[in-house]
């Protein structure tokens, strides 16, 4: 498949695992420079390892994305890695656990917002004006099912996720 993607930079959040890492792997191969991420670096580096077996570029770069530093340390570690980033994928995130309404806390709902939608914000505000300067760029919000079919638990991640997919900007 050949989608015109030769040469973008994209940075996944929550590569280092799971889809986020599949996803790196499948742009790599359109021949994307790819930004891992995650909070555990050396899983970051295997699979940045595991793209450039197969020919790709990749970078590692760790970082929490719960704290401003975190998501800055991420966003720089592109910007000297590729002098900028085109495509954002805001993957990290989910929840813990689902609960039960009653049994989740206000602390817990501020954590799962915090995952789902303050830090895919934050890196959106850090590289949405770069994109802007240079006339190209892409976001992507991985979200869930629940965001439109809530299920009886884990009423913080469906809300959470709802959020995530209603961040629009007019034009
Ligand atoms: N799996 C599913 O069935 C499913 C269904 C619907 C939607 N989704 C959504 O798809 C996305 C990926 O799901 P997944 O199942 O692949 O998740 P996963 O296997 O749990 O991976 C989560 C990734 O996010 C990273 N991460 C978590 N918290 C972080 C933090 N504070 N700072 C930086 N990185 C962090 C993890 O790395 P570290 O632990 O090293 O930080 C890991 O790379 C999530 O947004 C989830 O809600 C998943």
């Amino acid at each position: 498949m050949d989608l015109q993607l030769a040469g973008k930079r994209a940075l996944i959040t929550g590569s280092n695992s799971g889809i986020g890492a599949e996803i790196a792997k499948t742009l790599a191969k359109e021949g994307v420079k790819i930004i891992i991420t995650g909070r555990n670096q050396e899983r970051a580096f295997q699979v940045a390892e595991a793209i450039m077996q197969e020919g790709g570029e990749a970078i590692a770069v760790s970082g929490d994305l719960s704290t401003v530093e975190g998501v800055r340390q991420i966003a720089e570690g592109a910007d000297v890695a590729f002098q900028g980033i085109d495509i954002l994928i805001n993957n990290a995130g989910g929840t813990e656990d689902l609960k039960a309404w009653m049994d989740t806390s206000p602390q817990e709902w501020e954590k799962t917002y915090q995952a789902n939608v303050i830090a895919p914000v934050r890196l959106i505000q850090l590289l949405v004006p770069q994109m802007k300067k240079q006339g190209w760029g892409r976001i992507i919000q991985i979200a869930s099912v629940a965001a439109t079919r809530p299920l009886a638990v884990g009423a913080d991640y469906a809300a959470a996720k709802a959020a995530l997919v209603n961040l629009k900007e007019k034009n």
